[in-house]
């Protein structure tokens, strides 16, 4: 995937300033950038949640900026919203069912069978509220939510918010493995937990990319100051 030049204003405020970076086909690329800086606003503009005011964004070589959220999902568009967004009034199983349906997952019982092979409590829990798990329960919910839908491009919102360090470490387990197979895009506020998982980064500065490579060679300190308040 490709962004390119990306604008975005929420009314007279200019939230995204020509916003662009490239992502492979496989492999893991946080977005980093301290609070407000406008990470949650590009990953609702690469879903196609909030319109953008110019700029690209490409996919298989095509533009898919005019496509409606449900056709990027379609399209092989994940996505692990910030705050889970699960259905809190359905249950497990049906949060699940619903997903792979709606994207028209052709095989949907095995992609299930799948994501509650990566998350067991997810089988656990099944005829349970989405409403009554745990905060970390429901994490690991959104993101088999969009694991149903065979995303070739997985964009998670700070995935460990609010999540216990166990889970946390199950959730790294599992982006890592993913990161082999499909591209992740991730928000990350964690420096450690992003440099860790991520092969590539982006730091977004009051919605500009002030600084972005590769996290082998990535200078530590100069990110950081980037996220310090
Ligand atoms: N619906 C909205 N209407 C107007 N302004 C908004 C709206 N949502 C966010 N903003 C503003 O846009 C900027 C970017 O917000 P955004 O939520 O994208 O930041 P973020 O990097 O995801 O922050 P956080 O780390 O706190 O999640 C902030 O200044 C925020 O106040
Ligand atoms: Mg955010």
């Amino acid at each position: 995937m490709a962004v390119e030049r990306l604008n975005q204003h929420y009314g007279g405020s200019h939230t995204l300033r020509n916003v662009s970076f490239g992502v492979g086909d496989k492999g893991c690329t946080a977005i980093l950038g301290r609070n407000g800086a406008g990470k949650t606003t590009l990953l609702r503009c690469l879903m196609g949640v909030l319109p953008i005011t110019s700029g690209a964004i490409v996919w298989n070589g095509a533009p898919l900026t005019a496509l409606p959220s449900h056709r990027r999902v379609r399209a092989g568009f994940g996505y692990v919203p910030q705050g889970r967004e699960i259905f809190a009034g359905l249950t497990v199983g049906q949060n699940l069912e619903i997903a792979a349906s709606a994207s028209g997952t052709a095989d949907a019982e095995a992609a299930v069978a799948e994501a509650v092979a990566l998350f067991p409590v997810i089988g656990q829990m099944w005829r349970r509220r989405g409403g009554d798990l745990s905060g970390g329960q429901q994490q690991q919910l959104s993101i088999a939510r969009a694991l149903v839908t065979r995303p070739s491009l997985l964009i998670l919102d700070e995935p460990t918010e609010g999540v216990q360090p166990s889970i946390v470490s199950r959730i790294e387990e599992v982006i890592s493995e993913l990161s082999g197979r499909l591209s992740i895009l991730l928000v990350e506020q964690y420096f450690e937990f992003a440099r860790s998982i991520a092969d590539h980064y982006v730091v977004l500065a009051r919605g500009e990319v002030a600084v972005s490579g590769g996290t082998a060679d990535m200078d530590s300190d100069a990110v950081k100051r980037f996220l310090a308040i």
